[in-house]
C-alpha cells in the first residue's frame, strides 16, 4: 500500500505538483506576497487569493508592481523606514502599516518579511501579511483609558491637596471657636450683599443668572465676587462655596459647642 502511493506521488510530474502547492496557497487564509529582488524595483511575482480578498486589488492589476502601492500617499511612517532597512540588508522582520484597499478603506497590516537564500544568493522575498485592524483599535481604546485614569487620578489628586487645605481650615475655625472667638469672622466679614451673591453662587448659578436675581448689572456681581474671593482668601467659586459651606457648618456645631458649654 505505502510502495504503491510513494509510486503514485512520485509519478505527479512537476507541472501537477506546482498546481498542487498553488491550489493549497490559495485555499489557506493567510495573505501571501513573493518579489523578486534580482528585478528592477523588487517587484511581486506572486500572491495568493488571500492577497486578493485582503486588498481588493486583483492578480493582474498587482503583479510586477513594487508592494508599495498599498501605502497610497502615507508613506512617513515608522514601520516603512524598518522595512527598507532590513530590505537592504536582506534580512527578516515584521512590522505594522497603514496600507489601503482598492476601495480606499485604510487596514492596520501586519506584515512577516523573510529573505530566502539559496545558498548564499537572495533569490527571493516572503511576505505574510495580517489584517489586524481590530487589535490595533482595542491597543488604542485601552490607551485612550489609560489615558482617562491618569487624568482621573490627576482630578482625585488635586482635590485631595484642596480637601487637606480646606480640612486644614476647618481645624483652624474649630481652634478660634474653642479659643472662644467667633469661628465664622471671614464670612462675617462679607456685607449683606455680598452674602446675597454667595448665596446664589452655591446654587450654582452664573453671573448673569445673579444679576437678574438681585436686580445687579452683571459687571457689579462681578465686582462682588472678587470681593468675595478676597476676603474669604479663595480663587475659584468651587472653593467659594465650598468654604462657605464648611463655614456654615462650623459655626453650626459652635452653636451646639455653646449650648452643651451651658
Ligand atoms: C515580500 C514583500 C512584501 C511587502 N509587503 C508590503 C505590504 O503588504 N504593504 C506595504 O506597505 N509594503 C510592503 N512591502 C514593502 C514595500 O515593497 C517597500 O519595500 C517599502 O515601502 C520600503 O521601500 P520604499 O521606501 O522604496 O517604498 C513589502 C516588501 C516585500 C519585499
Amino acid at each position: 500500500m505505502h510502495d504503491r502511493n510513494m509510486a503514485v506521488i512520485k509519478s505527479l510530474g512537476e507541472r501537477e505538483e506546482l498546481q498542487m502547492l498553488r491550489e493549497a496557497i490559495d485555499a489557506i487564509d493567510n495573505v501571501i506576497v513573493v518579489t523578486d529582488p534580482a528585478l528592477p524595483d523588487n517587484p511581486i511575482i506572486f500572491i495568493n487569493r488571500g492577497f486578493e480578498f485582503l486588498t481588493g486589488y486583483t492578480r493582474e492589476e498587482t503583479l510586477g508592481r513594487n508592494c508599495r502601492f498599498l501605502q497610497g500617499d502615507d508613506r512617513e511612517q515608522p514601520g516603512v523606514e524598518r522595512l527598507r532597512e532590513a530590505i537592504s540588508q536582506g534580512e527578516a522582520v515584521c512590522v505594522e502599516l497603514r496600507n489601503y484597499r482598492k476601495d480606499g478603506t485604510m487596514f492596520w497590516n501586519e506584515l512577516y518579511l523573510s529573505p530566502v537564500y539559496r545558498g548564499s544568493q537572495l533569490r527571493y522575498f516572503f511576505g505574510v501579511q495580517n489584517d489586524v485592524t481590530h487589535r490595533k483599535k482595542s491597543e488604542s481604546e485601552n490607551q485612550r483609558l489609560t489615558e482617562t485614569s491618569e487624568q482621573f487620578k490627576r482630578a482625585i489628586e488635586a482635590v485631595m491637596r484642596d480637601t487637606s487645605w480646606f480640612s486644614h481650615r476647618v481645624l483652624e475655625q474649630l481652634a478660634t471657636i474653642r479659643s472662644g472667638e467667633t469661628g465664622d469672622s471671614e464670612l462675617l466679614e462679607l456685607s449683606p450683599r455680598e452674602r446675597q451673591v454667595l448665596e446664589q453662587l452655591a446654587t450654582g448659578a452664573n453671573n448673569r443668572v445673579i444679576a437678574e436675581e438681585l436686580g445687579l448689572a452683571v459687571q457689579t456681581v462681578r465686582n462682588y465676587i472678587s470681593n468675595i474671593y478676597d476676603k474669604l482668601g479663595v480663587h475659584s467659586r468651587a472653593e467659594a462655596v465650598v468654604w462657605a459651606s464648611i463655614t456654615a457648618a462650623v459655626s453650626r456645631s459652635k452653636l451646639s459647642y455653646d449650648f452643651l458649654q451651658r
